[in-house]
């Protein structure tokens, strides 16, 4: 018996979103960057997919986020698209496609929207990036903001620790997170900073606030294959594994290989 339940089987918009936060009801977000894998999230009960950029690690073997494309991020997006009734397809943009200015910005988000049929994008930083972000919204797409560690800066933090430690950083994040809020992002993912910090952003957003490393908040994001156990190396302290996948499927690759090689793949019920 599944332990999942999906209370409303429409399609999950941005509005319904904070709805759900106004009604203290969690949200459940997770990544997806292709087809398969994202149909059956949808039919899992998620309310969000993220087409995550973190593709470039996951799916490409990248070090970081930051080779990853435009054209690379479209055509991940347009194959969860594909596969998604329910759930909310949010596309990350990309490292490179609006840290020049707003005219870039809002161009690759047209791109992002108009190619792949995705519900939003996601972009990470405050301050430094919000006249973008005002131009994305004007033109009347969706903003998710992204706050604490934001991977794309990898080579400035030099580190994948904890942000916002020290007060400064902290007042920092909630001032970027209220002018998130401010200028009509629909949410706001916090990663890798303190629970309290988190807790506090939450109290005064209402909009909601996902965490993935933040402690509790107004719903969680993870990438599925960290949290499926199919990624070997990473084990953070936030990561919940729900499912050993990589052995399952190591598993069932050893079987298959040992049948073949015994010739006993395909058997007579298996042929035409
Ligand atoms: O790219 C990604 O997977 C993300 C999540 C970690 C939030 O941005």
């Amino acid at each position: 018996m599944a332990a999942y339940i999906v209370e409303d089987s429409r399609k999950v918009t941005t509005h319904r979103l904070i709805e759900m936060k106004r009604q203290g009801k969690k949200i459940a977000m997770l990544t997806a960057y292709d087809y398969t894998m994202a149909s059956i999230f949808d039919g899992a009960g998620l309310d969000v997919i993220l087409v995550g950029d973190s593709a470039s690690n996951v799916m490409a073997g990248n070090y970081t986020t930051l080779p990853i494309t435009v054209d690379e991020m479209i055509y991940h997006a347009r194959s969860v698209v594909r596969a998604t009734n329910r759930a909310l397809v949010v596309c990350d943009m990309p490292f490179g496609s609006y840290q020049v200015n707003a005219t870039e910005g809002v161009t690759n988000a047209i791109r992002i929207m108009k190619e792949t049929g995705c519900d939003a994008v996601k972009l990470e930083g405050g301050e430094e990036i919000i006249e973008t972000i005002r131009a994305i919204l004007a033109a009347g797409i969706p903003v998710c903001g992204h706050l604490g560690l934001t991977p794309q800066s990898i080579n400035k933090f030099g580190t994948y620790a904890v942000r916002a430690k020290e007060q400064a950083e902290a007042d920092k994040l909630l001032s970027d997170a209220r002018l998130l809020q401010e200028a009509g992002c629909f949410a706001v993912v916090l990663e890798k900073i303190p629970a309290k910090l988190c807790a506090k952003v939450c109290s005064e957003l209402s909009i909601p606030v996902i965490g993935i490393g933040a402690g509790q908040a107004d719903g969680q994001v993870l990438v599925a294959q960290d949290m499926l156990g199919m990624t070997k190396g990473f084990s953070p302290k936030f990561l919940r594994r729900y499912a050993d996948l990589g052995s399952v499927m190591t598993d069932a690759i050893g079987n298959y290989v040992a049948d073949v090689k015994a010739g006993d793949f395909p058997n007579s019920s298996e042929e035409y």
